[in-house]
């Protein structure tokens, strides 16, 4: 009797120790198993008294009984424990401030290209488009540009092997509308030109805006004063004008636009180089030759022609120091223009 009292007292220290659920079917094994400890008690009934066999019995019985109720009991807490460490390891606090999600921003260019749009329709221009593989006769030739002409040699040109050529600037567009449409129209392109250049201030691609009108009468007057809406509208400042005499193969005369600079207001400073003046644009009356090559009567029909570099006018606009910070997209000067 005291032993198996002993061995219930064992049994239960042992079980609720046991950390896993493993170990705890080792003791089952060791104390309740066809070999277990207990068990071993029932081969000695035979050898025992008919008075004291009942007894015994009922003692290895209810030593049984108890054993399997600390082992269950015990196997119930260590599943609860699993469970609640697994629960604790799986939280989601619901309180954290969710991740938000970036919204993004119009690149400075696209913004200029699309003001550009606007002040150019309200004045009643129609946009035209050109390829950027282009051929030499609009990228030169019909521009007044014949082979060997010197001009070509300011417009550092990017050829295929055929001889056609990414476009240097948005002229060519000019010939393409004159052979399409007929006068009187007042034409706009938009879009990018290469040249092989590469420093601080130039990249192989930037992006230009070419402006033609034609009409019987169009002087150097209409010029200007549709230079003067364009660029106030653009700045939304009374910008001080200034033309330079300039020349271009395909306008006669030719001139160069200047604007008082944004900065200093012609006080002179770093951005306009101490001049208190800032280039924008070129521009001019079309030469005669031009016309009368894209089959325009050049007796009946006048026009003037602008064109200017979009990116050089994104820079003035917003004081960008960099023409290179355009294209490179670095978040940190996007995000600036939310
Ligand atoms: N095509 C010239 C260039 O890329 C810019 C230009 C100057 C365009 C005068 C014009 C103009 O239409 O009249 O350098």
């Amino acid at each position: 009797m005291q032993a198996l009292e002993d061995i219930l007292q064992q049994a239960e220290s042992a079980i609720n120790t046991a950390a896993d659920l493993k170990t705890l079917d080792h003791f089952r094994v060791q104390y309740l198993g066809k070999k277990g400890q207990v068990s071993e008690y029932l081969k000695t009934l035979g050898s025992l008294s008919p008075e004291d066999r009942p007894l015994i019995g009922q003692k290895i019985n209810s030593t049984k009984e108890a054993i399997q109720s600390l082992i269950t009991k015990r196997g119930e807490a260590l599943k609860q424990a699993h469970i609640a460490k697994q629960l604790a390891g799986e939280t989601i606090d619901i309180t954290l401030p969710g991740r938000s999600t970036e919204f993004g921003s119009i690149h400075p260019l696209v913004k200029t290209l699309a003001e550009l749009r606007r002040i150019f329709t309200e004045m009643g221009f129609v946009f035209m488009d050109g390829p950027e593989i282009e051929d030499d006769y609009h990228n030169f030739a019909a521009l007044n540009i014949p082979p060997l002409h010197p001009a070509r040699a300011m417009q550092d040109t990017f050829y295929f092997p055929d001889g056609r050529l990414l476009r240097t600037h948005m002229s060519p567009v000019q010939i393409r509308t004159m052979k399409q449409l007929r006068p009187p129209f007042r034409m706009v392109a938009m879009g990018r030109v290469y040249r092989r250049d590469f420093d601080l201030t130039h990249t192989p691609m930037f992006h230009q805006m070419e402006c033609l009108m034609v009409d019987e009468q169009v002087s150097f007057a209409h010029l200007k004063g549709l230079l003067r809406q364009f660029l106030q509208s653009f700045f939304q400042s009374e910008v001080v004008i200034r033309f330079r005499p300039s020349y271009f193969p395909f306008t006669e005369p030719s001139a160069e636009v200047d604007i008082g600079c944004l900065k200093c207001a012609g006080k002179g400073c770093r951005i306009c180089k101490q001049t208190g003046f800032l280039e924008v644009l070129g521009c001019g009356m079309v030469h005669p030759n031009v016309l009368t090559m894209a089959g325009i009567e050049s007796q009946q029909y006048q026009g003037f022609a602008l064109g200017l570099g979009v990116d050089r006018l994104t820079m003035l606009k917003y004081g960008i120091g960099d023409l290179r910070a355009l294209f490179e997209n670095d978040l940190r000067f996007l995000t600036q223009f939310k």
